[in-house]
């Protein structure tokens, strides 16, 4: 019905990064397109769904655990998800891969260095974590994992958004076989 098949879009990187700025840019040109998709992101997880959790080792690999399932749910329904977490375990990114068939699931690392995240510091929350006010935070006081075989880099500490855009829509389109032509 939608003339494409559902598939998870799974961006990772710092806080900061751009993760869910890009996941919505890329919305917009897929709606554009006559797409479905849902974008699942801090703003509409962690107040719901994730409510209950903080930034532990343990409640991070369970927000990751939830907002798997429920991917993976909207994939089934047909729908193109695309995911902005930080995501900063490999082993949990790599179980929620391991639920989709091979190719619906697009693991794009959104690639902006420490130090551009936290000179940018849109939320002011590196400067709290440098002072101590914020423990356990990613990249400061919590490892960030890369990914080591993404399907795509972007390099959103660098590149303008329409073009990191494009990218992820170029990968969707290789990836998930979508039959309508998403480039032009
Ligand atoms: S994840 O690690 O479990 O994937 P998630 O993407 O849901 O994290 O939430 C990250 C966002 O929560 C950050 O962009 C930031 O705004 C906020 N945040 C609050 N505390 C922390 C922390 N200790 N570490 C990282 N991000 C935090």
């Amino acid at each position: 019905m939608n003339g494409h098949k559902g598939c998870i879009v799974w961006f990772t990187g710092l806080s900061g990064a751009g993760k869910s700025t890009l996941a919505h840019a890329v919305e917009e040109a897929l709606h554009q397109k006559g797409c479905r998709t849902f974008v699942l992101d801090g703003d509409n997880v962690r107040h719901g769904l994730c409510s209950d959790l903080g930034f532990s080792d343990a409640d991070r690999e369970e927000n990751i655990r939830r907002i798997g399932e429920v991917a993976n749910l909207f994939m089934q329904a047909g729908v193109i998800v695309l995911t902005a977490f930080i995501s900063p375990f490999r082993a949990d990114r790599e179980r929620v891969r391991s639920m989709a068939a091979s190719g619906d699931f697009i693991e794009v690392y959104c690639d902006a260095s420490l130090n551009v995240c936290e000179n940018r510091d849109i939320k002011g929350l590196y400067k709290k974590a440098r002072m101590g006010e914020i423990a356990e935070f990613t990249g400061i006081s919590s490892p960030y994992e890369a990914p080591t075989n993404p399907e795509l880099i972007v390099s959103t500490g660098q590149d303008p958004l329409e073009i990191c855009a494009r990218q992820v829509i170029d990968a969707i389109q290789r990836y998930a076989m979508v039959s309508a032509n998403l480039t032009n």
